[in-house]
């Protein structure tokens, strides 16, 4: 069966600690998918949701320590961008915790087109900026 959401090569930023949890985090959300279509009770969900989550802020923590070491220009943005994610997906915790049935289709493609876009444009905007200063 094809994934949810499957790796694309243009994702590949040429940094082998960013594609390599670029990679993770598109995994977590295919998991996540599937948990979501075979009905999984929200206990389920709920922790599925709860690894994306620390991955994610795992992953921005990388990043951002990278633009810190390196004094990235356009950091102060792309932070921004991340804490917005962060936020939506605290969000759906929260809702899925008071039993709300939050992770639909809805949600899912929220989550799939929120990492594409951003590992296309926003991620990609500092790859040539960290690969240049020797960043793996
Ligand atoms: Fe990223
Ligand atoms: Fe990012």
């Amino acid at each position: 069966m094809s994934d949810f959401f499957p790796w694309k090569d243009h994702y590949a930023t040429g940094i082998p600690s960013i594609d390599s949890q670029h990679r993770r985090l598109v995994g977590l959300i295919n998991e996540l998918f599937l948990a979501m279509k075979e009905g999984k009770g929200n206990d389920i969900l709920g922790k599925v949701l709860h690894d994306l989550a620390a991955y994610t802020k795992t992953h921005f923590a990388h990043e951002e320590k990278l633009f810190a070491e390196h004094r990235y220009p356009k950091a102060a943005v792309h932070i921004r961008e991340h804490q917005g994610l962060v936020q939506q997906v605290a969000d759906v915790s929260k809702d899925l915790a008071a039993g709300k049935p939050v992770l639909t289709l809805r949600v899912m493609n929220l989550l799939k087109d929120w990492l594409n876009t951003h590992i296309l444009g926003s991620d990609q905007a500092y790859a040539p900026f960290l690969r240049e200063r020797g960043v793996q």
